[in-house]
Order: structure tokens, then C-alpha cells, then sequence
């Protein structure tokens, strides 16, 4: 047990702590409003920097490579930075819906998100997904209304939106004065204050700030800011208003409007992050019972990736730390296999880059560099052995069998796809007693073009993927599976931890399969949705 010194320091520590992900349709402005957290926080002395290093990175990887060429993200980075004596966590999604799964698992990570819409576009029907997962993982989420600055929809059938299609309730903290396109400066719904904004080139500094009370306001921008006390009455009057037991619940949203490009609006998020999202907190076990932030190191694995930098094969284990504190060098107990593991190869990331790090606490992230037999999910402790809960895995979509083109080079597209698979690019499953040829499934068409492109050009494995009629899994047993093997467009098949996967071409089918048989055991894949 830590003495009474230690544990005041790791509470005040986690106390500190501030991790949360940014969430958003591509185009929205989550690379811009990084940067300026970044440039608000001190960070970076003039935004533009993330950008250029983002270019160095992707010059350096070939698969990063092709995300320039597609322009998204598909590598998750990390960010910590200093803010208002908070240690803040930014953990980045990828923008595209084919990746949900990614994002689903750097939401487990996570203690909050900020979902960032832009004013002209609401909510994208490819991106419902993300905010989906989101909902599914009843994080605490704020909103911003990005590109308030240009011309776009009204505020308020925006809030209906959200409601009605992610099932948030948005409490507008801060509303805009001004019409989109003719953004003045915000009122703060909290106290009635109107802070003003001014525009600086591009936004590469901070948006000067003029705080003006409701009288001075009323004479200097007359009918607009008139408009806006008008629709805070309304706001009023349905009440919208900031409710934290709901926020925390994941059941309201708090919301600011504001322009990521000309900076207006983006200190009031940065603070909302240190004010309204929750520090980091007691994490539940398997069994539901919280482990103390003070009781010896604890923490999972939420995200793998390997070759991140192709000249240094290397292969990097994202930990969540979640009790304790984490010394560089500590020997820890790898959870699955009661193994003791060292530590001695940590990092924390800014993008690719990475700097040593010497210590961590809860809702801190440390990349443990060349780890390769840690898997997503695994649990990492010290002294209590503790097991936190699986990440379960979305129900794949898409199902299609891999072959390698060059028979002579199946020895690396085994290594390719193992190494593939536990980074959960995409899920392989194998037909124990027939076709050789393993099926993989997705959530989404782009998760296998990744799959290809780096089976070829990091273990010169070219496959061949074809698709299957496949559209629904379900878990089953072994029982049910005898059962299932001779019947019409089913096929079932096994995932590397032995479970039973029966594949349906129909989901018509299925439903009939279900109904006939209501004893078969066939559970929906994403069948729990864990606590936080
Ligand atoms: P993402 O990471 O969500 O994909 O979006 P990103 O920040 O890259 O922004 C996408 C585009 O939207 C960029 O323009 C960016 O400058 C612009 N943008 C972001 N926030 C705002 C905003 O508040 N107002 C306006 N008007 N534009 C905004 P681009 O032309 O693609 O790139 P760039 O040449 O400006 O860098």
C-alpha cells in the first residue's frame, strides 16, 4: 500500500488530469482546433506547427503516406499538454467511419470527448456512427459548433438535430451573437457576459478578447446581440441550460459555438475541458468494483501499432494508466499471462514523435515501445493483481478472403496478418477443418484497403481479396455450430481466441434461424457495452 504522502500525491495528481478525445466527420476542423488547444495552452508559440510536423511524419511512412493521399487520419497520436496548472490528454480519433472500431477503443481510454460539428454541415450521415460508439460508451461529451465564422445553418435547428439523431441533449453554454458568416463574439449563458472577439491573420495568435456587459453590448452590436438574448430566453424557457449530473450521466451535452480558424470560442472550450469534464476516476474491474486511484499501478492496452516508423521496426503498446503511478524501468505483471514485464522502453507520443517519459498517473497514456506480446484489452498491474474489462469488438460488416499472390511469400503474409490482427486492423477468422484461406472482416471497406497496402509494402505479402455474400456474424456454440454447418448461406468459423463465428449471408435468414430456433445459441457480437 502506498503511505498517506504518496497517495495525497496520486489523488492530486489524477485530479489533475484531463484526458478526453476529439470526435468529428473529416473536414471539421479537429486538426485546426488541436492546434489551437495547443497555441491557448503555450504549447506552440504560433499555430501551424502540428501541421508541419504532421507533414514531416507522414513523409516518413509509407502507409502515413497514404493518408496524405486521402487526406485522413488513421493513426491515433496522443497529446499531452499543460493547461491552467492541468495536465491535459488528447487522445486523436481517426475522421472516417470505416474506423470506428479504432475510435470505439481510444473511447475506452478516454473519461470525455468533444464532438466537433461544422455550422454549415450538422451532423453527417456517415459520421452517426462515431457518435454512435460515443453514445454506446455513455462517455460525458461536449459539443463545438466549428466555422461559425462562414456562412452555414442556424444554431438552433442544429440543436434539434443532435437531439434527434445522437439522442444528446445540447445545453448551449455559450451562444453566438452575430449570424454565421458575421460572428461578433459569444455570450457566456453562465453570466449573461458578452466577450467580444477580434480576428488576427489567419489565427495564428490569440483572438483578442473584449469582455462588455449586456447594456454596452446592447448599444454597440444592437439588433444581432438582441437576437441572441432573444433565443437565450428561449434557450431559457425549454431549459437547455448546462446540468453536470446529465453531462457525467452522457444523457447532455454542453455546448459552444465558436470558429476553430479564427479562434473565436476556443478558450472557452480549453477552460470547459478543465471545468466541466470529469478528472480522471476510479476505473471498474471485470467484477465492477472500482480500483482505487491510490492502490499500486494498474492499466490496459487499448491500442497497438506497429512500424509507425518503418527505418525502426518497431512496434509501440498504448497503456491507459489507471491506478498508481507509473515509474519508467518498474517491472509490472502482464495480466493474461501473470508474466512480469518491463518497462523499460516507455514514451509519451506528440504525434509520431516521441520523447522518454519518466513517470505517468491515472489518465495518463504511455507508449511502451517493442512490447509485442501485449494484444488490445490486456491488463497491466502492480503488487494487486487486478483485471479490467475486455474491449469487445463492433460487429463486423464486411467479410473477405485473403490470398497472397505469391505462394513463395506465405511466410510473411502470416506475419503480416498476425501482426494485422492483434492490432485489430481487422479481424481474421479460419475455417479450422476446410479452405485454407483465412476470411477477414471489417466494419468498414477502408479498414481492408489498409489491411492490403500494409500486408504488401511492410511484409512484401501482395494478397488478393475477395469478397464473400456474407453481411451478419453471430456468435454461437459448438452445439449450434453442428447444426449450422450443413445449412444454406451460413458458414461458421473461428477467431484466433477459439470463439465460434457463424456468418450469414441474410440477415432475413437469420431472423428466421432465430425464430425457429429460439434454444441456438447465436449472440449478437457486440453484445456488452462496458462500464467506464
Ligand atoms: P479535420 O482535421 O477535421 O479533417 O479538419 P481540418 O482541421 O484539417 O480542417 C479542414 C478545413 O477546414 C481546413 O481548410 C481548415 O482550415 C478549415 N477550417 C477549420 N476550422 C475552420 C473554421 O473555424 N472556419 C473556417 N472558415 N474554416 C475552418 P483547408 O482549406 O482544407 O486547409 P488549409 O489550407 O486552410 O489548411
Amino acid at each position: 500500500m502506498a503511505s498517506p504522502a504518496t497517495e495525497h500525491h496520486i489523488g492530486a495528481q489524477a485530479a489533475r488530469r484531463r484526458t478526453f478525445a476529439i470526435i468529428s466527420h473529416p473536414d471539421a476542423g479537429k486538426t485546426t482546433l488541436t492546434e489551437k488547444f495547443l497555441l491557448y495552452a503555450g504549447a506552440v508559440a504560433e499555430a501551424g506547427a502540428v501541421k508541419a510536423r504532421a507533414g514531416r511524419r507522414r513523409a516518413t511512412s509509407d502507409w502515413m503516406a497514404m493518408e496524405q493521399e486521402r487526406g485522413i487520419s488513421i493513426t491515433s497520436t496522443v497529446l499531452q499538454f499543460d493547461y491552467r496548472d492541468h495536465v491535459v490528454n488528447l487522445l486523436d480519433t481517426p475522421g472516417h467511419r470505416d474506423f470506428s472500431e479504432d475510435t470505439y477503443r481510444v473511447l475506452s481510454a478516454a473519461d470525455a470527448a468533444v464532438m466537433v460539428l461544422d455550422v454549415a454541415k450538422g451532423i453527417e450521415p456517415q459520421t452517426l456512427k462515431l457518435f454512435e460508439v460515443c453514445r454506446a460508451r455513455a462517455l460525458p461529451v461536449m459539443t463545438f459548433l466549428n466555422k461559425y465564422d462562414r456562412p452555414g445553418r442556424e444554431p438552433l435547428s442544429l440543436l434539434d438535430q443532435i437531439e434527434e439523431e445522437i439522442g444528446l441533449r445540447p445545453t448551449p453554454v455559450t451562444w453566438p451573437v452575430g449570424i454565421a458568416g458575421d460572428f461578433r463574439g459569444v455570450i457566456d449563458r453562465r453570466d449573461g457576459s458578452f466577450i467580444r472577439f477580434s480576428r488576427t491573420t489567419r489565427g495564428t495568435s490569440e483572438a483578442p478578447e473584449e469582455l462588455l456587459h449586456a447594456e454596452r453590448a446592447a448599444l454597440e452590436e444592437g439588433p444581432v446581440f438582441d437576437a441572441a438574448l432573444e433565443e437565450c430566453a428561449l434557450l431559457a424557457e425549454v431549459g437547455a441550460d448546462l446540468d453536470m449530473k446529465s453531462f457525467l450521466a452522457g444523457e447532455s451535452s454542453p455546448l459552444f459555438v465558436g470558429s476553430a480558424l479564427t479562434n473565436f470560442g476556443v478558450r472557452h472550450l480549453l477552460d470547459a475541458v478543465i471545468d466541466l469534464a470529469p478528472a480522471a476516476s476510479p476505473r471498474a474491474d471485470r467484477e465492477g468494483t472500482p480500483r482505487s486511484l491510490d492502490q499500486p499501478l494498474s492499466g490496459f492496452i487499448f491500442k497497438i501499432q506497429a512500424n509507425m516508423d518503418p527505418a525502426h521496426r518497431d512496434h509501440v503498446a498504448f497503456l491507459r494508466v489507471c491506478s498508481g503511478r507509473f515509474e519508467r524501468g518498474m517491472t509490472v505483471t502482464h495480466g493474461p499471462s501473470a508474466r512480469p514485464f518491463a518497462t523499460k522502453y516507455a514514451a509519451s507520443l506528440f504525434g509520431a514523435e516521441r520523447d522518454t517519459i519518466d513517470e505517468a498517473f491515472p489518465g495518463d497514456v504511455v507508449g511502451l515501445v517493442n512490447a509485442s506480446d501485449l494484444r488490445i484489452g490486456d491488463t497491466l498491474y502492480a503488487a494487486d493483481p487486478v483485471e479490467f474489462p475486455k474491449i469487445p469488438s463492433l460487429a463486423p460488416e464486411l467479410f473477405s478472403t485473403a490470398r497472397v499472390r505469391d505462394t513463395q511469400r506465405h511466410k510473411q503474409f502470416r506475419r503480416g496478418l498476425d501482426q494485422l490482427e492483434r492490432e485489430g486492423v481487422v479481424q481474421v477468422l479460419r475455417d479450422p477443418n476446410g479452405d485454407p484461406h483465412p476470411v477477414v472482416a471489417a466494419v468498414g471497406q477502408m479498414q481492408f484497403e489498409v489491411f492490403s497496402h500494409r500486408l504488401e509494402h511492410e511484409f512484401g505479402a501482395a494478397i488478393d481479396l475477395s469478397p464473400t455474400p456474407y453481411t451478419v456474424a453471430r456468435r454461437t456454440d459448438e452445439a449450434t455450430a453442428e447444426h449450422l454447418r450443413g445449412a444454406f448461406g451460413v458458414r461458421v468459423l473461428s477467431a484466433r481466441d477459439n470463439t465460434l463465428l457463424a456468418l450469414f449471408e441474410s440477415p432475413y435468414w437469420l431472423a428466421r434461424l432465430e425464430s425457429d430456433h429460439p434454444d441456438w445459441c447465436l449472440e449478437q457480437v457486440l453484445a456488452e457495452v462496458p462500464s467506464r
